[in-house]
């Protein structure tokens, strides 16, 4: 049975089908409720039920008063829905929402998956997941006495708060060693963050034109991620940039987009065809109402993409991530 959950002040509004708990239902719809440990021992997930009927699926050790019982306070993470739900809900909107957290992660994969770039799999402990909003970036420990770090995107959903995935540059060094060789004997690693912006836009009514360079895909396949995960998107264009003619990294993945939502375009270019691609993505945007552009990718490119929209129409919202 499919219920219809809206969160209250937001207006943010998903379905839940089963027996999922609200929690999961709205983490893996793309919206971001304040929680902390998963398993009903934090409280930080408490909420206000202000219409409908809810079960309780899951144990928790968290005590409500009295009071907050009568005022019709629950917690997300423990409950489902038994009918169409508003709940008065405290969620992250803005980075600034969201707490600076730091975590010891198990090191579950890295892969090189071509010449240039490898991907790292983290993944969380169950009870301390991370928060945070597609487009950021965190500080990643690189020995295991957390003495040197760097700062690398999320190319992951926020929907999946526990298994984060990472794309490094093979030819990244850290002190003079490899960044992947200095990775490659861990076990577990610090992590700290979320840092930086949160690129939010509201993808039921805008454009959005992700053109990105390189591994600037790692933050702008998390946004894409994020942006399906929505109940309702317009359209989506991916533009992709590389050095060379070589097959881009991932391309299979954004074919699979293309092929799953009507509403997402897909091109992967050579740097060599920039201008004449370019001016495609000037004409695309050109007749849509609020079109709104991510650039991700060196400060080079950064700056060349911004000059020629800029060139074409001063009041387009740029968003720019600068991924080295
Ligand atoms: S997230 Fe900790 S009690 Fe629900």
């Amino acid at each position: 049975m499919t219920h219809k959950i809206r969160f209250i002040p937001s207006n943010h509004t998903f379905t839940l089908d089963g027996k999922e708990t609200l929690l999961e239902a709205a983490l893996q719809s793309g919206y971001s409720p304040n929680y902390g440990c998963h398993s009903g021992n934090c409280g930080e997930c408490k909420v206000k039920l202000l219409n409908g009927s809810i079960d309780k699926t899951k144990h928790h050790d968290y005590a409500l008063l009295e009071q907050e019982k009568l005022n019709g306070e629950f917690l997300l993470c423990a409950y489902t829905a038994q009918s169409d739900l508003e709940i008065e809900v405290n969620e992250a909107i803005d980075a600034e929402d969201l707490p600076i957290q730091s975590i010891r992660v198990k090191l579950k994969n890295l892969k090189a998956i071509d010449d240039n770039i490898s991907v790292l799999s983290l993944q969380t402990p169950r009870t301390h997941t991370l928060r945070f909003l597609a487009g950021q970036y965190i500080n990643l420990s690189c020995d295991d006495n957390n003495e040197v770090s760097i700062k690398i995107y999320i190319a992951s959903c926020p929907c999946d708060d526990r298994n984060l995935q990472l794309h490094l540059r093979n030819d990244k060094e850290i002190q003079g060693k490899k960044l992947t060789e200095c990775l490659s004997d861990m076990l577990h690693i610090q992590i700290e963050g979320p840092f930086g912006e949160s690129n939010a836009y509201e993808p039921d009514t805008q454009t959005a034109f992700f053109i990105c360079h390189e591994h600037g895909f790692g933050p702008v396949k998390s946004l894409i991620e994020h942006t399906l995960s929505i109940d309702d998107q317009a359209l989506m264009y991916l533009f992709r940039f590389a050095n060379s003619n070589e097959t881009q990294y991932l391309h299979n993945q954004c074919r699979a987009w293309t092929d799953a939502f009507d509403n997402f375009i897909y091109q992967a270019n050579s740097m060599e065809s920039y201008q004449e691609i370019v001016q495609q993505i000037i004409v695309a945007a050109k007749d849509k109402k609020e079109p709104i552009f991510y650039l991700a990718g060196n400060e080079h490119f950064l700056k060349q993409v911004k000059k020629d929209l800029n060139a074409e129409q001063k009041n387009w919202v740029i968003n720019s991530i600068l991924v080295k």
